[in-house]
């Protein structure tokens, strides 16, 4: 074969993908496909992974963790240079990446923090205690809490205990809200506050409804208004949604509280329309699947780790050097612009 075509061929790979890349292969654990996000997650890493010239083993574990840790013991075996994981349960892995270790592979933490372990060397997300600070704002600005006398009523739900991000949520919603909490401006009828009582498992739906319903049963009864529910994420507001509709509200005598959410799921999106939900945190996951690529191609090249946190991610045993992405919010005066115009949902899909 003419040299000069060899050498044009390694030009094209070093152009399109460096040579370190060519080849090498990348593991990308992902905790379920039951939650819309995490398969945009999966597949924009996988097709920027691939067009840089890496081979990439993509899996789900259908929020199993004994089914995580499995998988990512074949990424080890098989030869994976790179981890990408975004955990199901953050302290459930030291194991498993102490056996990364040995072989000299590099994990990256992707969107939750990895817990309890020194076998984790970077970390990517959206700066998680911003997301809950916009979402206290929201409801901050929607009840005009600034001016109001109240006492408006709340109800407060936060994500799943075994996610470090549930937990950055809640105290950024908190630092906005416990104020007007603490000055009688905001009551919370259920006097259901401590995290551990208002996390709800798994990010799971059902439970989130069964909640609101418990909630509503015990505590509005007698015809007391609900005006906000803090939802820290979509699944969660997508449940709450449907327990407020099978408990009446949605008409002018009982409108519909201001409700939060994150993560822009199409069904969520159509909530907003709809006047159901509120607003839902944008989190553009293409954006985090570029940003873990570039830290990718760093570490297979040799270069520094882009990073620009290197003191808020504590996972217990270390500070975790971290990337953290800009969180906005999607409400009904926003949403074409933000998700349609950039082409992350085609108009379709949120009719
Ligand atoms: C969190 C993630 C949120 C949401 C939630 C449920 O860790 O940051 O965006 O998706 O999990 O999957």
């Amino acid at each position: 074969m003419r040299k000069s075509f060899v050498v044009a061929l390694v030009l094209l790979a070093v152009v399109l993908g460096g040579a370190w890349a060519q080849g090498k292969m990348i593991g990308v654990a992902m905790p379920t496909q039951s939650l819309q996000r995490w398969n945009q997650d999966g597949s924009n890493m996988k097709t920027q992974l691939e067009a840089k010239g890496y081979k990439v083993q993509l899996q789900y574990a259908n929020n199993d963790v004994n089914t995580q840790v499995q998988q990512l013991e074949n990424m080890v075996t098989q030869g994976c240079k790179v981890l990408v994981i975004a955990s199901i349960d953050g302290s459930a892995l030291s194991s498993v990446l102490k056996e990364a270790k040995d072989h000299k592979i590099t994990v990256i933490a992707y969107d939750r923090l990895i817990m309890n372990t020194p076998d984790v060397d970077y970390y990517a997300t959206f700066d998680n205690f911003k997301v809950g600070v916009i979402q206290g704002q929201y409801i901050e600005k929607a009840l005009n809490l600034k001016m109001a006398k109240g006492p408006l009523n709340i109800e407060l739900f936060a994500g799943s205990p075994d996610d470090n991000n549930a937990t950055f949520f809640n105290k950024g919603a908190m630092s906005i809200l416990q104020p007007y909490i603490d000055k009688g401006v905001l009551v919370v009828p259920s006097g259901q506050t401590a995290f551990t009582t208002i996390a709800i498992p798994a990010w799971t739906s059902a439970t989130a409804q069964a909640r609101m319903d418990n909630l509503i049963t015990a505590n509005y009864a007698n015809g007391k208004k609900l005006d906000v529910v803090l939802s820290p994420n979509d699944s969660l507001a997508i449940g709450i949604v449907a327990s407020l509709k099978n408990n009446g509200y949605g008409t002018a005598a009982k409108p519909f509280p201001v409700l939060t959410g994150q993560d822009c799921d199409k069904a969520n999106v159509k909530a907003i329309i709809a006047g159901q939900q509120s607003m839902s945190i944008f989190k553009d996951t293409r954006t985090l699947a570029k940003q873990v690529v570039d830290m990718v191609d760093a570490v297979m090249s040799g270069k520094t780790v882009p990073t620009n946190d290197t003191k808020t991610y504590n996972n217990t045993v270390k500070v975790v050097p971290s990337f953290l992405c800009d969180p906005v919010f999607a409400d009904v005066n926003n949403y074409k612009a933000l998700l349609i115009d950039t082409g992350y949902y085609k108009a379709s899909d949120l009719q």
